[in-house]
């Protein structure tokens, strides 16, 4: 039988310099998307999909990210002597969202250098990856598919986006070729942020992986790559075009709603999109919206 997943592992060492000086003194994974910070719905994926031992690979400056997921023992107090439940609720609900625990990076040496940190706390189970950047619409399922791939098939399984081709050197890009599945394809080679013109496909790598553990072994032996850095992708590559006994590599191909916070354009349309369809905000957010879209087609 297989053996069932229970960890994610989530990356979160990066210094978010495209977001300076909001990210001086504070994590990017902090900065709000509309009114949660942007990890919480990271972390908050993950337990909907069962995962709720979640280790997060830290470096300098994450204290507020710690903090995020502990109790604060007098803000709880000060909004219980208030009698606010909802916000007490709200303060409460990210401290018992999940079992999380901190791993520091030391020198960031790249993606595959993280994952490889999570090794002495995963074991020799498969285990899930989170990139704090992606947040997919809790509507649509990709987690939960790739657990369910990653159970019967016993392979490794990324997460695979159709993007315009324009934008293929930002990602990992995968060749494929189908299975009997319409959303699962048989990954036959990767690249990391190929040249514009030189990508294989226009399939790119999503922030969510299931990794078989034996991706350790091939970690410590893979050297820098794109960047000088220990690529995940190029473990995965090694994995692709590896021996049977190692499972392969499957990507589930995602078609339903992801948002991009890594860059600040990206990260504006997240706020806008997921703002919409809040029922506290939507209702009066969407007109509003419309009659400022016409005033600068107006301008324009
Ligand atoms: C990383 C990976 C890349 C993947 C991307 C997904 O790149 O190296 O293969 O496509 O995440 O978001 P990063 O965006 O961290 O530069």
């Amino acid at each position: 039988m297989a053996t069932p997943i229970t960890k994610a592992v989530i990356p979160v060492a990066g210094l978010g310099t495209r977001f300076l000086p909001a990210t001086k003194a504070m994590p990017k994974e902090m900065l709000p998307v509309v009114d949660k910070p942007a990890i919480q719905y990271v972390v908050e994926e993950a337990v909907a999909a069962g995962l709720s031992d979640v280790l997060m690979i830290t470096g300098r400056n994450k204290t507020a990210l710690e903090n995020h997921f502990d109790k604060v023992g007098e803000l709880e107090q000060a909004l219980l002597s208030k009698g606010d439940a909802e916000k007490l609720e709200k303060v409460k609900f990210s401290t018992d969202l999940a079992d999380v625990h901190y791993v520091r990076q030391g020198d960031p040496m790249g993606l595959g250098h993280a994952v490889l940190r999570s090794k002495m706390h995963v074991g020799r189970e498969p285990f899930a990856v989170l990139l704090g950047d992606d947040i997919i619409d809790e509507r649509d399922v990709l987690l939960k598919r790739m657990l369910k791939v990653q159970q019967k098939r016993n392979t490794t399984v990324v997460a695979l986006l159709e993007v315009d081709p324009s934008q293929t050197h930002l990602y990992g890009i995968a060749t494929v070729e189908p299975t009997g599945d319409d959303d699962v394809v048989r990954v036959t080679g990767m690249v990391e942020k190929p040249a514009p013109g030189d990508a294989p496909s226009n399939l790119a790598v999503i922030g969510r992986y299931v990794l078989r553990p034996e991706i350790f072994e091939i970690l410590e032996s893979t050297p820098p790559g794109k960047g000088g850095e220990i690529q995940l992708t190029d473990a995965l590559q090694a994995l692709a075009t590896g021996p049977e006994w190692a499972g392969g590599v499957h990507g589930v191909i995602f078609r339903g709603r992801r948002y991009d916070t890594g860059d600040r354009l990206d990260y504006l349309k997240a706020i806008v999109q997921l703002a919409v369809d809040r029922v506290d905000l939507g209702p009066e957010f969407r007109p509003w919206l419309v009659e400022f879209a016409a005033e600068l087609d107006d301008r324009s």
